[in-house]
């Protein structure tokens, strides 16, 4: 049988800007990128406006990075209506978002249920439908909402009463609740990311308080042990991703310099496996080959989008191997298989583990090759911190 159909039909999935516009809010993980893992607390307009023109020319807006979020430290202070301005390094919100529209791109903010953000900057507390309706007014279409300073009133409810255990989980969801309310009640969509770093399961209530996507875990750092960690993490959480709800592992840190390219490649693939939203995280101005290379590999991407929005479940782990499989649409899987130890090793692979005992169609995803059929056990050699990612059809 000739593979090339089904290899190219799978670069042929990638989803356009334009088309992800039409569909419901999140009908597939919102790709994009966010200003923190880079610029953190620095972040100006100008850096915003930037990210905004390198996401066209580098041509990441077309491979589907169509939101361009500004994290935390935008806030200014309240005029005396309750008003939130943005602070000096943002002169006009407006015409910021207006930009980024402008250049066919969304445009998302950042706020937190408490009173202060982490950076300690002006949270939403006591004023949440009147920042959603500012969100709204400016143009936003994302809004990352973090946690951060409600934790202490959560701390105290704890203290006042320590005979109802579940009150400060009860006052967090309700928090999230009134800021999902206020966000549909402005008539934008707007894809609502809560950031609460995996507290309690929001895989659990994120659908009850309006939520499309939500963090599991606590911050990922630029490091490979870090990812591996935070990756290993989402094992069990697949059935509770689905159109419109994503598992959110956290962002990208491809190009910002702490993994070598083979181990940004584990972390893409994983992302990808994982149908985790795709918000790269690293300085577009000064992408490698190797960088673009990895974010905008359209294979990969199109395993991330795929219609069916099923998430990796790791099949197994054996040692530092674990096997990861996600369903895609036309009765296809994008397999992965993730050598972690520091060492090239070699490793059996049944074929009858993935769900193929009788055989299957490969297809190599990052070396862009059909690779016919296999058939029987497999035995492969991996370098240490690589992955292999397939596509595997009957
Ligand atoms: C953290 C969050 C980061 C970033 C940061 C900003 O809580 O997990 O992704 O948003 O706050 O202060």
């Amino acid at each position: 049988m000739n593979l090339l159909p089904f290899g190219l039909a799978v670069a042929a999935l990638v989803l356009t800007p334009f088309s992800l516009a039409q569909t419901a809010p999140a009908a597939t993980p919102p790709m994009g990128w966010n200003s923190w893992n880079h610029f953190a607390g620095h972040v100006t307009d100008a850096d915003v406006r930037s990210a905004a023109d390198q996401l066209v020319s580098t041509g990441m807006r077309n491979a589907g990075y169509v939101y361009v979020n500004l994290d935390d430290t935008w806030q200014g202070k309240r005029d005396a209506q309750g008003i939130l301005h943005p602070n000096d390094r943002f002169p006009d919100m407006k015409a910021l978002a207006d930009y980024v529209h402008s250049r066919g791109l969304k445009f998302g903010l950042y706020s937190s249920p408490g009173a202060k953000t982490c950076d300690g900057y002006e949270g939403s507390l006591g004023h949440e439908q009147q920042d959603a309706q500012t969100y709204a007014g400016w143009g936003v279409d994302f809004l990352k909402y973090d946690l951060c300073s409600f934790q202490d009133q959560m701390r105290q409810a704890k203290e006042q009463h320590p005979d109802d255990p579940r009150l400060e989980f009860r006052m967090m969801q309700a928090a999230f609740k009134k800021m999902g309310d206020a966000l549909k009640a402005t008539g934008r969509p707007i894809v609502y990311s809560l950031c609460q770093y995996g507290i309690d399961d929001p895989w659990k209530f994120g659908p009850g308080v309006q939520s499309e996507m939500w963090r599991t875990t606590d911050d990922i750092s630029d490091s490979y042990a870090r990812m591996m960690e935070i990756a290993y993490a989402q094992v069990g959480l697949a059935k509770f991703a689905g159109p419109g709800h994503w598992n959110d592992p956290d962002m990208l840190e491809v190009g910002n310099g702490g993994m070598k390219p083979s181990e940004y490649r584990v972390h893409m693939s994983l992302w990808a496996l994982l149908a985790a939203p795709l918000l790269a995280g690293n300085d577009l101005s000064k992408m490698t080959p190797d960088d673009k290379a990895i974010l905008m590999n359209r294979d990969v991407i199109a395993i991330d989008q795929d219609a069916l929005g099923k998430q990796a479940e790791r099949v197994w782990q054996q040692g530092d191997f674990s096997l990861w499989r996600k369903p895609l649409t036309g009765g296809r899987y994008a397999v992965g298989l993730v050598n972690n130890s520091w060492s090239e090793r070699d490793i059996p692979l049944n074929l009858a583990e993935i769900g193929f005992p009788s055989g299957a169609n490969v297809y190599d995803v990052w070396a862009g090759k059909d690779l016919g059929r296999w058939t029987g056990p497999q035995s492969l050699t991996m370098p240490g911190h690589t992955v292999q990612l397939w596509i595997f059809k009957q």
